[in-house]
């Protein structure tokens, strides 16, 4: 029978805890879910995780690390699987009886018309309701609108006949997930969290746990809805931002203004954030926060949110003046960009990650496959690999060989020292697009290659 943490004071909380007498259920091990459980673990509480991936629950079980592009990841997940504090399972069922808390960790994606789709927290919703008893607590860690839980997730946990009744059966809360990937671990050590609950008592116990496995401070919010509010807004907030950036940058290309001289110079006002252009903004977070808050507001008005409706607009547009700058490059060289071959570095959607969700390279590639070029994709995080239907190179060296143009995407650490003799080698007009201010356009232009950068006017 599960403990039923409602009915304990502090003390016997934190006895608990110290006891490590508690057993922890994180449902979804992916990106966020699979460092969480090991940290849970890691800091001595029984931990099951589980998931419906049968490939990944058997890499956890067999001590084989997904996630190798996090640092930090491997050594914790040695130490806690060698511990064996972390299991891992499919089987929910048997797995939610045996936990006090369950924390969901489930992916909220949004279909192809930009619509957010909590498909996978409410179908665990629907089966905790047979599986949840004596108040145990739910935490979703998983980014939602607000208002979501109150109004969904809590339905779908009670159930259409309400057999079980919130506050009595379950508890449920809400500690909405801020970690960077590429950067988990220290964020997980770092970062304040959010808490928010139903039942208000519930949020001091969360607190509670949180505090005990990973040691920083807390937030209480009034309520769930607010502290799902607040993960959005930081988002939203980038995404806004990135957006008038990017807006600035096409202007000062065309003003022969560097946007980078800008920014850095900008930045040294104290209430200056600086904010970088680039070829769009992608992963599972920004773009589809954006449309979640998107889709709180059409409720009431379709005009709601205009500035993040334009912000959407603005970033979606930008691999478009990618292949523009690029156009633009091949015009000066009085080469044809049909028919001809086009190196891309990187097609992760942000630098040092292995992750592709909704990456600005998808619509760069496909707007290339368009115009018959022939491409040639290197990405330290996908060697040999078929990326958006495309075969990648085995190394940088082949990328740069028998080009005609090379387009920087990502800004990963392997390309610091791109050496720009390796693309004047290729070619005898050599062309680049650099969608990330790694390279500095007069270098470049004193190699005598035919550059274009995003924001990079006055070159
Ligand atoms: N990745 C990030 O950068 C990040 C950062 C902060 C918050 N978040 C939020 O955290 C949540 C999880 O994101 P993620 O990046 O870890 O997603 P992910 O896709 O990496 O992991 C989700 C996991 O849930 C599993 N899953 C899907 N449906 C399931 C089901 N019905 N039952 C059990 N398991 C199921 C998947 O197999 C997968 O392993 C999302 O809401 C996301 O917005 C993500």
């Amino acid at each position: 029978m599960p403990t039923n943490l409602s009915l304990l004071d502090n003390s016997q909380i934190q006895a608990y805890l110290k006891n490590r007498s508690l057993k922890i259920g994180v449902v979804g091990i992916g990106r966020i879910g699979l460092p969480t459980a090991l940290c849970i673990a890691n800091s001595g509480l029984e931990t099951i995780g589980i998931d419906i991936n049968e490939k990944l629950i058997a890499m956890v079980n067999s001590k084989n690390y997904p996630l190798k592009d996090e640092p930090e990841f491997d050594k914790i997940f040695d130490n806690v699987i060698s511990q064996k504090k972390l299991s891992a399972t499919t089987d929910i069922t048997n797995a939610i009886p045996k936990c006090d808390v369950v924390i969901l960790s489930l992916p909220t994606p949004m279909n192809n018309q930009n619509v957010p789709d909590y498909t996978a927290l409410l179908t665990v919703g629907k089966n905790l309701n047979k599986l949840l008893s004596n108040g145990q607590i739910v935490i979703v860690e998983s980014t939602v609108e607000p208002g979501f839980i109150e109004n969904e997730l809590l339905q779908a946990i009670e159930g259409p006949n309400h057999s079980l009744k919130s506050g009595v059966d379950f508890h449920l809360a809400v500690c909405p997930e801020t970690a960077n990937p590429g950067e988990i671990m220290k964020d997980f050590q770092k970062l304040p969290r959010l808490v928010g609950s139903i039942d208000t008592k519930i949020s001091p116990i969360v607190s509670a746990l949180y505090t005990y496995v990973f040691g920083v401070e807390l937030i209480q919010m009034p309520n769930c809805k607010t502290a799902n509010a607040v993960k959005l807004t930081t988002n939203v907030f980038r995404d806004i931002n990135i957006a008038f950036v990017n807006e600035l940058a096409i202007l000062f290309e065309k003003l022969g203004i560097d946007t980078y001289a800008v920014i850095e110079a900008a930045k040294r006002k104290y209430n200056f954030q600086p904010h970088f252009p680039g070829p769009g903004v992608g992963g599972p977070c920004l773009p589809v926060n954006s449309y979640q808050y998107l889709n709180s507001s059409k409720k009431f008005d379709t005009n709601f949110l205009k500035i993040v409706q334009e912000a959407r607009k603005i970033n979606e547009n930008m691999p478009q003046h990618t292949i523009d700058l690029l156009i633009d490059a091949f015009h000066e060289s009085n080469k044809s960009l049909e028919n001809s071959t086009i190196t891309l570095l990187g097609v992760s959607y942000k630098p040092n990650v292995h992750d592709i969700q909704i990456a600005p390279s998808e619509i760069i590639i496909k707007l290339l496959n368009e115009k018959n070029v022939k491409l040639k994709i290197f990405d330290p995080f996908f060697i040999s690999e078929n990326v958006f239907g495309n075969n990648t190179e085995k190394s940088l060296s082949d990328a740069l060989t028998d080009t005609d143009a090379v387009v920087i995407i990502t800004a990963h650490k392997e390309f610091d020292d791109l050496h720009l003799e390796n693309i004047l080698d290729s070619t005898n007009k050599p062309i680049l697009v650099d969608c990330t201010g790694k390279i500095n356009p007069i270098h470049a232009k004193s190699h005598g290659i035919i550059f274009r950068g995003i924001g990079r006017g006055g070159i």
